[in-house]
């Protein structure tokens, strides 16, 4: 690319919808990028967001920002969009390609972090965990009792991971590694990686419900995945199943989650996920002994959220100065 050519990409302009870390924004700025930062905490409204767009050459956004019809309506003329995220379903792709405009995204940089508090989540809930330290802040504390607050051990347990991409293979990984876990999934495509490394079994989604002890979301959310864990799946998973989800909140119905916690269909659920986001906090879910609840923050490591950072910049600089972007959901756009 010339130097004509470089000189005009130094002067875009990019919105920058969040607060994110540091690292990836001055990198955008030492390859001169003009930065519009939006500096208050809470997400910008669509309309707020479309105005400010309207200014701009590009965008870095996230799972908070609508890009749907509506947007990409009124902002055909953006360049590029850069999500800070590895999940893209506040994004209408079909809408974005056919504008043309390329969306990357942030692969991999969070899947540690997110299969840690997968894995946490079913250790919390195996043991009530959540639940007794809300006990104790009531002043509950009583005696030792032999018979009381018993939980279920994870030794040796069978693993059901719907979902078998980056974070679902670590948090086979770690269940195998740490529990000798039988491990089962239900993906879109085989993972001779999964089947060679841990023994992984294939299986269909009826024989996933109803073999898993702990069944943990992976996957996407789509039109596929939307609502696929409703009151005829969890009345099909075992009675003294767990189920995670670290996902996305949407691939589960939640009220039929509540009844079939509630009527024992299943013995506990784990969820840094929830629909909507944020979970009300009078959600019954959040007092029950068998519930586990965080507020999304399965990517909420120091290393997690910067390498996103540096991923999501990398994105737009390389799509300026190549017309390629290391991680894009719609390559065909870049011809
Ligand atoms: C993601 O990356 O999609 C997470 O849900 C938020 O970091």
């Amino acid at each position: 690319m010339g130097e004509k050519e470089m000189t005009m990409e130094k002067s875009k302009k990019i919105l920058v919808t969040r607060n994110f870390p540091e690292n990836g924004l001055n990198l955008l700025e030492e390859q001169g990028f003009e930065l519009l930062q939006w500096d208050q905490e809470r997400p910008m409204t669509q309309s707020e967001l479309i105005h400010r767009a309207k200014e701009c050459h590009g965008m870095l956004c996230t799972l908070t920002d609508l890009i749907d019809d509506h947007f990409l309506n009124q902002c055909r003329h953006l360049e590029v969009i850069s999500q800070y995220a590895v999940g893209y379903d506040n994004i209408d792709i079909h809408g974005a390609t056919h504008a043309g405009i390329p969306i990357g995204f942030t692969p991999d940089a969070m899947s540690e972090a997110t299969a840690d508090i997968a894995f946490g989540l079913m250790i919390a809930t195996s043991r009530k965990m959540f639940y007794l330290h809300k006990s104790i802040l009531k002043g509950e504390w009583g005696f030792f009792r032999p018979k009381g607050h018993l939980g279920m051990e994870l030794k040796n347990r069978t693993l059901g991971i719907f979902g078998l991409g980056r974070i679902g293979m670590k948090m086979a990984q770690r269940c195998k590694g740490a529990y000798g876990m039988d491990i089962l999934y239900c993906s879109r495509t085989r993972s001779w990686e999964a089947e060679k490394e841990l023994s992984a079994r294939f299986v269909s989604f009826d024989e996933l419900l109803k073999n898993s002890d702990i069944l943990s979301v992976h996957s996407v959310l789509n039109d596929d995945t939307r609502g696929v864990f409703d009151k005829q799946a969890f009345e099909k998973m075992k009675k003294s199943a767990i189920f995670i989800n670290t996902a996305r909140g949407p691939v589960h119905n939640e009220p039929d989650l509540l009844h079939a916690l509630e009527t024992g269909e299943i013995r506990g659920a784990g969820l840094d996920v929830t629909d909507p986001e944020p979970m009300d906090k009078n959600n019954p879910m959040l007092t029950m002994e068998n519930v586990s609840v965080l507020p999304h923050i399965g990517s909420g490591t120091q290393e997690a959220r910067n390498e996103m950072s540096m991923l999501a910049a990398r994105n737009i600089i390389a799509f300026y100065q190549t017309g390629k972007m290391p991680h894009c959901v719609n390559p065909e756009v870049l011809g």
